[in-house]
């Protein structure tokens, strides 16, 4: 195949979601972990709730209404500055480690971001990150006004690129926006961060399931909707790897 672009999802993909586990934890102590992984799986469902309602509304409000749900629902008090404390680690998410590394090894094809994020989210976190040093193009789904895994929004990287969907790699290590990328024509790789065998281990290990069990067997395991991924690798740095060949 040959790849002109390289597409990556952002978080989840580039930028590790649990980092916020730190600070929800110091906001909130001992619901850190319950807060983190309710939070993110009600983020997502509230995209997906908002574009079949035809109710849209950006990732920022989408984000700040599912973390303002989870609070409540947990039975938690706050004040203001605490709430906006946490919102503020959505600009300044880790990195993964290999991230940085594996974009430069990719070079020279086009570089970018197609993610639900609002342009002022992904403008700051990709800014704040260093990552606006390396990529060509940050695209917010935010145009079309509908989230991923609508067509719609994966349409927007050969808008904005130039690039026929044959002509594109899509990263992910989101189940769902596999099988949306796949549905739509790119080519997929998918970031298996979680192993079937590690999934299954961590449920027999303890009597009681964690939270993030509970995330990890929802949300990193690859879905059942008919579209697997062209290449399943463990992490980003083996993406230039699998387009040299
Ligand atoms: C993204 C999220 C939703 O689109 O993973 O970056």
């Amino acid at each position: 195949m040959r790849i002109k672009a390289v597409v990556f999802d952002a978080y989840g993909t580039l930028y590790d979601i649990q980092s916020v586990a730190e600070v929800t934890e110091d906001a909130f102590p001992g619901y850190g972990e319950i807060i983190t992984q309710v939070w993110r799986i009600k983020q997502l469902e509230y995209t997906w709730l908002r574009s079949l309602m035809q109710r849209y509304q950006d990732f920022a409000v989408v984000t700040r209404d599912s973390l303002a749900y989870t609070l409540r629902v947990l039975g938690l008090d706050y004040e203001k500055d605490a709430f906006a404390r946490v919102i503020e680690k959505y600009l300044h998410l880790d990195l993964y480690p290999d991230a940085t590394a594996a974009l430069i090894a990719l070079r020279p094809r086009k570089l970018a971001i197609l993610s639900n994020g609002s342009p002022d989210m992904l403008n700051a976190l990709v800014r704040n990150t260093k990552l606006d040093r390396l990529l060509d193009a940050t695209i917010s789904v935010d145009a079309k006004r509908i989230f991923k895994p609508s067509p719609a929004a994966y349409q927007l990287i050969g808008e904005e690129l130039g690039t026929a969907p044959d002509e594109v790699l899509f990263v992910s290590s989101n189940p769902w926006d596999v099988a949306g990328a796949k549905s739509f024509g790119l080519n997929v790789a998918w970031i298996e961060r979680v192993t079937p065998e590690a999934m299954a281990l961590a449920c027999v290990e303890t009597e009681l399931v964690a939270p993030l069990t509970m995330f990890k067997a929802i949300r990193t395991q690859m879905d059942e909707l008919g579209f697997a991924p062209d290449h399943r690798v463990r992490a980003l740095s083996e993406l230039p790897g699998i387009i040299r060949g």
